[in-house]
């Protein structure tokens, strides 16, 4: 039976031929862009700050495996985006319990702003995604009446001026399918050409 979430796709119970796990990955993972329903629509992306790991969840705004990068959207004026600036290496982690698929990526996240990439991004945005921007003072400012900051009605397009695209370009792209009868566990990497292995689980 095909899981609720991943209506459509055509999943496979098991997995014992290692290209069908990445075959598999890019498609829950170019759904899960459209697809509210499935965890893979919002994973945790983790970098490394001044005081160490920091993780947050973001929506998946974009996935291209051919290409290899996943595109989130975020506000200009957070801490993260020096954070990047600093020290570009990241990973995203996503697992869907309804699947019992974990997919973990590893690569560097590239900050866009005020350019033609964050141009097409804001365009294809709906007007609720873009009103999150236009937020007085910017994400992460200590406050002390969080009313203060509800969002407000007012020109959703000046909030173009705080948001910005990461791009999070991979080179590495694990998948775990956990199964009571044999777990399976495949690491896809890009050096020069894909090289793909099965891992002990
Ligand atoms: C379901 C969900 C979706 C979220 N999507 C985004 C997002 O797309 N972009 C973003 O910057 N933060 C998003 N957040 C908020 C982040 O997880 C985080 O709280 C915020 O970005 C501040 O993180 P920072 O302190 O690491 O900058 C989301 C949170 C949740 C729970």
């Amino acid at each position: 039976m095909i899981p609720e979430p991943i209506a459509g796709l055509d999943l496979p119970d098991s997995y014992d031929d290692i290209s069908q796990t990445l075959k598999i990955s890019d498609m829950i993972l170019t759904n899960a862009v459209e697809n509210a329903k499935t965890l893979f629509h919002s994973p945790t992306v983790s970098s490394i700050d001044e005081s160490g790991i920091n993780s947050r969840v973001m929506v998946l705004r974009e996935f291209n495996l051919k290409k290899r990068f996943m595109r989130f959207h975020t506000d200009y004026r957070a801490p993260k985006i020096k954070q990047y600036k600093k020290n570009n290496i990241a990973s995203v982690l996503c697992y869907d319990p309804i699947l019992k698929i974990q997919i973990k990526l590893q690569g560097t996240i590239a900050v866009n702003y005020n350019n033609s990439i964050t141009r097409s991004a804001w365009d294809g945005s709906t007007t609720r995604s873009k009103k999150c921007y236009s937020v007085k003072g910017g994400s992460s400012l200590k406050i002390s009446n969080p009313v203060e900051y509800d969002l407000k009605d007012g020109n959703i397009e000046d909030g173009y001026m705080n948001f910005a695209v990461l791009i999070f370009s991979f080179t590495t792209l694990e998948f775990l399918h956990l199964k009571s009868s044999g777990h399976r566990r495949a690491l896809h990497t890009w050096d020069d050409k894909l090289q793909s292995s099965w891992l002990v689980p």
